[in-house]
Formats: structure tokens, C-alpha cells, sequence
């Protein structure tokens, strides 16, 4: 059944685990995270980005999520958001059965400029104000990730967050925090602090500075009933990155957030996981893998089931490590 984001992270934090939310575009990523959670018996985050929206539609959106529920009723689902920009992306994913929308009011709503402080208090509070009127819930976000904009978390010096963490600005003071959960109401709140969004986070394994993991330990000690969530959180597994390599594509060297640290930030009141780059990493080593050995192939399902596969092998191991398998 579909449930809303503050219902399954209340449940999240009474049992203390922590929820993948994976990122959808297509019936077959929904096929694979739901297949995954019905083998794991654990609950769901699919979120759609707005670049989802735009290229799925919302019709069908909307339908494939009504059918993946029904597909499989033991199941609870959070339909959400991510990233929202504004409040007409907001109000519109709820009218299209999102139980959930993420008001990113760090940036500005085109998405590359830091917000003032203000913005970003006065927008998140409106949404959440009217979500709630419909029963919906909102995460908020306060503090800047890495830059969304150059998509890939791709700059000009080839690091994502890493280099600018003296600009201690960017992460999310514990302070300010309190401040913006009293103001905005908002069920979850995404915190900044260190990662990045895409593949290139760090040009070495990331240590506990690094990844600033006292700013959640603080903020969860100022905030135990405020539900953190951890964005930019794949783990760029090396694997995958050789697999992509070996089969004719060309990654760099790079480093995510290795699952256990993100184990940390569960045990510190992290309860939602964003991870995309690793979804389409898992994907797309399946597609070369098949392009390069057997190149008289052209059935896309050819293509497209093993990478169901392995977009499944990845869900479940995150289900797992993240104490979320036998939650639902
Ligand atoms: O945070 C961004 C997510 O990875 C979604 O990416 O906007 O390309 O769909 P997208
Ligand atoms: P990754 O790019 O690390 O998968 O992060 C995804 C994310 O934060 C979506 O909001
Ligand atoms: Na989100
Ligand atoms: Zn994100």
C-alpha cells in the first residue's frame, strides 16, 4: 500500500534502520527495487526527480506507480519527490499520487544558485503547510551539497565536494537546523554534509572528516525526533566502475560514501538514503557487458533484463545494510 514518508520513517526510527530511496524513471528500475523489497520484506522510497517527470510524464508515472503497488500489496511505498524547486512541482506531484515532496529551498528555484537562509524557510514552510493540509509529507533541506548542476557532480578540478570543505558554510549548522525544523514543520530534513551528487565525490576513500559525520551526530543530538536524510549517498562501487571500464566505458578513478559510514549515520538518526548513481551504474555495465559480447544482439530486453538483475542485486544488498529487509 502506499504510505506516506512520515509514516515510514516514524517506523524507521522506532526500529532504528535506515531507508534506501532510490531513484525511478522507468518500469524497469520499479520492477527491480519492487521485486528487491518483496525478496527482502522491506519497505520503499521510489523518488522522481523532475527530470523523471518530464521524461516518463506524469500519466504514466503515476499509473506505473498505482500498478507496482498493486503488483504487490504486501509492500508499504512512499511515492516522493526529489528535489522539488518550487511550489507548483510540489503540489503537482502530489496531484499525481506522491505521498511525498522534497522542497529544496537551498537553492534558488533554478536549481545552481545558494538560497538565503529567508527563501529557504519561507518556501519550505508554504509547502509544507499545504501538503499537510492533503495529507502529504515534506523533506526540507538546509545546507548546499555539491553542485547539482554539472549533473555528474563533474567540475572543473574533477572533485566534488571535497576540495571546498574549508567553506564550512556548506554544511548544515546544528544550530540553524533546530531553528529551520521549529519554522518549516517538516517531517525529514536533508542535511549537507560533505557528499556530493553523482560519481565523482571523492578522489580518495572518504574518512569520517571527510564525510562530516559530527555534523549529524550534532544535529541528531539537538534533533532525536527529526527524521536526517543523507542525499548524494552512493557508493560508486568499484566493481561496477571496472565492469563499466572493461566493457568499453571510461570512468574515472573516484570514490563515493561507503556503506558503512552511512551504518554510522543510520545509528544518528539517518533514515532516508538517496542513491541513484549507483542504480544507473549497476544498469549501464549490464547494457556495454551485453553491447561488447554479443554485438549481434538488438532486443532491448536482451539488454534490459540483466540489468533488471543487477539493479536488483544492488537493492538488495542496500536493504540489507541498511536494517530496512523484514521492516515492511
Ligand atoms: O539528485 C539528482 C538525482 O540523481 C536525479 O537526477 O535530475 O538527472 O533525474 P536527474
Ligand atoms: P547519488 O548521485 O549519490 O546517487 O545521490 C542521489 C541523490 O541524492 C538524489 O537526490
Ligand atoms: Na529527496
Ligand atoms: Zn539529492
Amino acid at each position: 500500500a502506499k504510505i506516506t514518508l512520515r509514516q515510514l520513517l516514524d517506523h524507521a526510527a522506532d526500529g532504528g534502520y535506515g531507508v534506501p530511496a532510490f531513484n525511478i524513471n522507468n518500469m524497469e528500475q520499479g520492477l527491480a527495487i519492487m521485486e528487491a523489497a518483496a525478496r527482502s520484506d522491506a519497505p520503499v522510497i521510489m523518488q522522481a526527480s523532475r527530470g523523471a517527470r518530464s521524461y516518463a510524464r506524469d500519466i504514466m508515472l503515476e499509473k506505473m506507480m498505482d500498478a507496482l503497488v498493486e503488483m504487490f500489496p504486501q509492500i508499504p511505498v512512499c511515492i516522493h519527490q526529489d528535489h522539488g524547486n518550487n511550489e507548483q512541482t510540489c503540489l503537482t506531484a502530489i496531484r499525481h499520487g506522491f505521498t511525498s515532496v522534497m522542497m529544496d529551498g537551498s537553492l534558488e528555484a533554478d536549481m545552481k544558485t545558494p538560497a538565503s537562509y529567508d527563501y529557504n524557510v519561507t518556501i519550505t514552510e508554504r509547502v509544507t503547510r499545504m501538503a499537510h493540509w492533503v495529507g502529504a509529507s515534506v523533506e526540507g533541506e538546509l545546507g548546499v551539497l555539491g553542485s547539482l548542476e554539472t549533473g555528474e557532480g563533474e567540475k572543473e578540478d574533477g572533485v566534488g565536494f571535497e576540495g571546498k570543505l574549508s567553506h564550512d558554510r556548506l554544511l548544515t549548522d546544528p544550530d540553524q537546523a533546530v531553528d529551520f525544523v521549529r519554522r518549516t514543520k517538516v517531517d525529514a530534513l536533508a542535511i549537507a554534509m560533505g557528499t556530493s551528487h553523482g560519481a565523482y565525490k571523492f578522489t580518495r576513500k572518504p574518512d569520517g572528516e571527510i564525510l562530516a559525520m559530527h555534523v549529524i551526530e550534532e544535529i541528531h543530538a539537538k534533533l532525536p525526533n527529526t527524521h536526517l536524510v543523507m542525499h548524494g549517498s552512493s557508493s560508486v562501487p568499484e566493481d561496477l566502475q571496472e565492469l563499466i571500464n572493461r566493457y568499453g566505458g571510461r570512468m574515472r578513478e573516484t570514490y563515493g560514501v561507503p556503506v558503512e559510514e552511512i551504518v554510522r549515520g543510520i545509528r544518528h538518526g539517518v533514515r532516508k538514503v538517496n542513491i541513484d548513481t549507483d542504480c544507473r551504474m549497476a544498469m549501464t555495465a549490464q547494457f556495454r557487458k551485453v553491447a561488447m559480447e554479443k554485438p549481434e544482439e538488438f532486443d532491448p530486453r536482451k539488454f534490459l533484463t540483466p540489468a533488471m538483475d543487477a539493479l536488483k542485486k544492488l537493492c538488495l544488498e542496500r536493504y540489507e545494510a541498511f536494517g530496512c529487509a523484514g521492516q515492511a
